[in-house]
């Protein structure tokens, strides 16, 4: 599909992030056996693809804001535009040598995202949106899965690691959820697992104690691929308070009931 001139620019960023990223990834699988394990690089290997999607996206576009999940807000000339990224989203996965992460990066404007892509390195798998004209995956147009029976549908979340508060909550959700339906997949990618829903390959998605630039970018994909997207808690918005239900429009009644604790 032909984008605007703005998903080009992030399309390309992205693309050149992960080739470097790519390239690290396979030293952090040789890291593993060693006795210092691959901590120090990886945490250089996120803050240097922030640092290349930062200058990428300042040289295409120098008046835009920029908020990151390395180097936080930067205002930009332009109140009203911002580019919101992460560069390696499902760092505990690439640390681990898992491969299953992403780059992420969203357009923001007034308030709205109007563009959005997630870039999986390791398996060519570009899914991008603009608002109004669909989502896709490379040059495949995306479209939520049609299952309407929760007892059919299989579902995404991230489970809280030691220490955080939102732990308890989740275990609470799998608890109702999980004698529902077909299935919970913890895969540790926030940003694909939006994704995910917007290709069809799960139902649904929820999770608590995220960022913006987390879902940023997915949350716009997965509503042009037909989806729905809420916070948890009703009536908010899912960016801000970092929670989030997506699903397809025939199952996301009910699992949110669930989610929500309303059944
Ligand atoms: C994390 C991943 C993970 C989710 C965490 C996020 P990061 O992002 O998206 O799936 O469960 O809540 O923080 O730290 O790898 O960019």
């Amino acid at each position: 599909m032909a984008g605007s001139a703005n998903l080009n620019v992030m399309m390309k960023t992205a693309r050149k992030a992960g080739r470097a990223l790519l390239k690290d990834f396979s030293e952090v699988e040789q890291l593993q056996v060693s006795s210092k394990g691959p901590g120090d690089f990886v945490s250089r290997a996120d803050k240097m693809a922030e640092k290349t999607i930062r200058e990428a996206l300042k040289e295409a576009r120098p008046t835009y804001g920029f908020l990151g999940e390395e180097d936080g807000a930067v205002e930009g000339e332009d109140p009203t535009r911002r580019w919101i990224v992460d560069p390696l989203d499902g760092t505990t996965n690439f640390l681990h040598g898992l491969p299953h992460w992403a780059v992420s990066i969203a357009l923001e404007h007034k308030g709205q995202i109007v563009a959005g892509v997630v870039y999986d390195p390791v398996k060519d798998e570009m899914f991008y949106a603009e608002k109004g004209t669909g989502a896709f995956m490379n040059e495949t147009r995306l479209r939520v899965s049609a299952r309407s029976k929760m007892i059919e549908s299989i579902f995404a979340t991230g489970v809280p690691f030691a220490g955080q508060a939102t732990l308890p909550a989740t275990l609470q959700d799998l608890a109702r959820l999980m004698p529902e339906c077909a299935g919970v997949r913890r895969f540790g990618a926030a940003a694909l697992d939006l994704a995910y829903v917007a290709a069809g390959r799960y139902e649904g998605y929820w999770e608590r104690g995220l960022h913006a630039w987390d879902i940023a970018a997915g949350v716009l994909i997965v509503t042009e691929a037909g989806g729905f997207v809420a916070s948890i808690r009703e009536g908010q918005r899912p960016l801000e308070h970092g929670d989030v239900i997506a699903a397809n429009s025939e199952i996301f009644e009910r699992f949110s009931k669930v989610i929500r604790n309303q059944i």
